[in-house]
């Protein structure tokens, strides 16, 4: 098993690479690290790549990054791959941060740059737009959640956290809740990008920042039930969802097999467990709106 930690940088093609560069620097508070007119990266202030963009006619996401333990060779990842039957390719200078990824495309069609050893790319305050802590997680449809699920966890280390139905899986690689999410829909699309905020004031300072920005809320606030965490939801230049959110349940001992005790959780102690779309509608906050549900939400009933 190929020892899965963190999330790098997801990178996505843009037709308008300076507008949604901007965006994500002004607005989002993140900061340029490289940039050309086919090319942004962008990284939080603590220094680790979040996104990429290049230039293309879609906005599609053909490339997400993921950081596995530092203490393992990526040429046994390599190995482990090839014993199913997957094909990889060592690649350099993948980013500033990142000198060395092994490549192969998952199930679902999307190129994984694994890397061990990564550079810290900034540091420096930016001081301005949302700032965000983290970009911590990213959620795609799959054909079948179910088998890239059995993928991420049977060779990348991931475990399932939560299912609502057999429709929509939470995986955690380290504490929290969920780095990646599976909705079962069209394959390999990206349905929305999540960023992590210091606490309930930070949310208050997204939806400031965002709303003397022009930009809409198409969901939230609300407490999410599964995850726990408080969110909000807004659409990017490029139309992609992105979501701020804090509070997010912590799986901080995989040995006691709970979420770190919370005053909003259901169970005593919350375990990982399979939810209803009824059962594990949101604790809080309104209905997510038409613009929300317009994206490849067709396989979730409560958000029709
Ligand atoms: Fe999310």
């Amino acid at each position: 098993m190929i020892p899965v930690k963190r999330l790098g940088a997801a990178t996505f093609l843009s037709p308008d690479v300076a507008r949604v560069a901007d965006y994500y620097e002004q607005i989002v508070g993140l900061e340029i690290v490289e940039r050309s007119s086919r090319r942004a990266i962008l990284a939080t202030d603590m220094g680790e790549e979040a996104l990429v963009f290049e230039a293309g006619d879609s906005t599609h996401c053909p490339r997400l990054a993921l950081g596995i333990d530092p203490h393992f060779d990526l040429a046994d990842a390599a190995r482990i791959l090839a014993t199913l039957g997957i094909t990889s390719e060592m690649r350099t200078a993948i980013t500033p941060g990142v000198g060395k990824a092994l490549t192969f495309t998952d199930p679902k069609g999307t190129i994984i740059e694994l890397f061990a050893d990564y550079r810290p790319v900034s540091g420096k305050r930016a001081g301005h737009g949302i700032a965000p802590v983290k970009f911590g997680h990213i959620a795609f449809n799959a054909e079948t959640a179910g088998a890239i699920t059995d993928f991420y966890c049977q060779t990348l280390g991931f475990r399932v956290s939560d299912w609502i139905d057999d429709v929509f899986a939470f995986l955690r690689c380290g504490p929290d809740h969920h780095t990646c999410n599976f909705i079962s829909g069209p394959a390999g699309v990206m349905h929305h990008m999540a960023f992590e905020l210091k606490d309930w004031p930070h949310v208050l300072v997204a939806c400031d920042t965002l709303g003397r920005n022009g930009r809409k809320l198409i969901w939230g606030p609300g407490r999410h039930r599964v995850g726990h965490n408080i969110f909000v939801y807004t659409r990017d230049p490029d139309d992609h969802i992105v979501e701020f959110f804090c509070d997010i349940d912590l799986m901080k001992d995989e040995s006691l097999g709970y979420f770190e005790p919370r005053p909003w959780h259901e169970d005593r102690p919350q375990r990982p467990k399979r939810w209803t779309f009824e059962s594990g509608a949101p604790l809080w906050g309104l209905a997510p709106s038409d613009d929300f549900r317009r994206s490849g939400t067709r396989h979730i009933p409560t958000l029709k």
